[in-house]
């Protein structure tokens, strides 16, 4: 099986080496892929923004499956102009994307769905964001409608820090901006594998959302993830599926739009059970590689069967029995104002740590070759061990390796569930 892998993040490095190791694979090609995907597939420069070109590409190589990695061509429609041309695609329609593209839609799938969620107040106007704010209290939760790369939620104690993101948000062409209930507990992400119709859900992850150690400092798009949770009740898994997931899956399928991809499904784990904070539509970064890659099914071939309609005919997944932990290395002044073009050292003696393999996320080779950094986050560490501590200190060995002046990380990735200190909310 050839496979195309659209992207240029830790994601997509993640599902390249993934997709790789599959037995059926023989050859991967990325567009426009990293200098860390270049070591395991052909990467070509491309505008993934831009179906046709996709479309050329994957007949120009001949390819038998596209797997989309980010969200931004999703929801720009790559997917239906390569399945038009036909070939099975990994990801879905620009109408199923809108589960991500747009909270409010996702709000109303969930209503229609009955799917647990945030009670939320959809606004148009600066005069309901007050209200909603208002009749829900704090914490005030104000989140932009639409795609909004990792800065569109607020999650604030402060009303008027409330009520400027939703000025903000609204300010944009067609601005809206949900509202809604804060929900306590910690926060899971379940990828739910879909062909349409049927669903097969991977193991749990958790993200580490906030920049800083206590979870303190902005939102950013993922500081480290671990895999599995052992603090999770048993059945949570098969119970998001029979209450998240096959309901979404089956009411898009009702609505003429299936979706066919992987359903990211945030949830948190209150007092009154899991509730889902957001649907992303593609594999989270970091959460998502820290719960694939102990996957020992073949994963090019699962997401074949995704793509083709045949997943109900997979079989039950198999699982390396160990825990994966990986920590993010993030450039200086990340989130707020990354500073890119530092050099980046010690790559190979961090590759050596048993267990260990790096990813590149926001990566580059300069003029003169040399590998620099080029975004905000610009290596995912994984480790795989034996237990959560192992996992975690093959982590942290392989941080300390890496050189990248003025970069910092998170210490704390997986410490309280290594621990035991992880409780269900109120
Ligand atoms: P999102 O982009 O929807 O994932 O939101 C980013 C982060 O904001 C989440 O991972 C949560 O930590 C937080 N968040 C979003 N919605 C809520 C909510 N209703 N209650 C509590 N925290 C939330
Ligand atoms: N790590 C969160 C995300 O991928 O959206």
């Amino acid at each position: 099986m050839k496979v195309l892998v659209l992207g240029s993040g830790a994601r997509e490095h993640a599902l390249v080496k993934a997709i790789a190791a599959d037995p059926e694979v023989d050859a991967v090609i990325a567009a426009p892929g990293n200098p860390g995907i270049d070591a395991t597939a052909l990467c070509v420069p491309l505008d993934i923004l831009d179906g046709q070109a996709v479309a050329s590409l994957a007949r120009d190589h001949d390819v038998d499956l596209v797997v989309v990695g980010p969200e931004a061509p999703l929801v720009a429609g790559v997917a239906d102009v390569c399945r038009s041309a036909g070939f099975p695609v990994f990801g879905p329609s620009a109408g199923a994307a809108l589960l991500e593209g747009s909270k409010s839609f996702a709000k109303e799938i969930m209503a229609a769905a009955e799917v647990p969620t945030a009670l939320a107040h959809i606004c148009t106007t600066i005069e309901q964001v007050g209200s909603a704010l208002d009749a829900f209290g704090p914490p005030y939760v104000v989140k932009d409608d639409g795609l909004a790369a990792g800065k569109g939620v607020v999650v604030t104690d402060s009303r008027d820090a409330a009520l400027q993101h939703g000025e903000r948000s609204l300010a944009k062409a067609g601005g809206r901006v949900v509202v809604e209930e804060y929900l306590d507990g910690p926060e899971l992400s379940v990828f739910c594998i879909s062909d349409g119709t049927h669903v097969v859900a991977l193991e749990p992850a958790q993200d580490f959302k906030r920049v800083g150690d206590g979870d303190l400092g902005p939102n950013t798009g993922g500081m480290g993830a671990y895999s599995p949770l052992d603090w999770a009740p048993p059945g949570l898994v098969e119970d998001v599926v029979a209450r998240v997931a096959q309901p979404t899956i089956d009411e898009m399928h009702r609505r003429g739009t299936p979706f066919v991809g992987v359903l990211y499904i945030g949830l948190a784990l209150t007092k009154r059970g899991p509730k889902v904070i957001e649907f992303n539509v593609r594999f989270g970064d970091p959460d998502g590689h820290a719960s694939f890659v102990r996957l020992e099914s073949p994963f090019a071939q699962l997401l074949f069967a995704a793509a083709t309609g045949e997943l109900e005919g997979f079989g039950r997944l198999r699982w390396a029995d160990d825990y994966a932990v990986v920590v993010v290395i993030a450039s200086g002044g990340y989130p707020a104002a990354p500073r890119t073009g530092d050099r980046i050292s010690g790559l190979d003696a961090a590759g050596e740590v048993p267990g260990v393999a790096v990813l590149h996320a926001g990566t580059k080779r300069d003029d003169s070759g040399a590998l620099v950094s080029a975004g905000g986050r610009v290596l995912n560490v994984v480790a795989v061990g034996s237990d959560l501590g192992k996992a975690r200190s093959a982590a942290y060995d392989a941080v300390s390796m890496v050189e990248l002046p003025g970069s910092h990380h998170r210490t704390d990735i997986a410490l309280k569930a290594e621990r035991g200190e992880i409780t269900i909310g109120a």
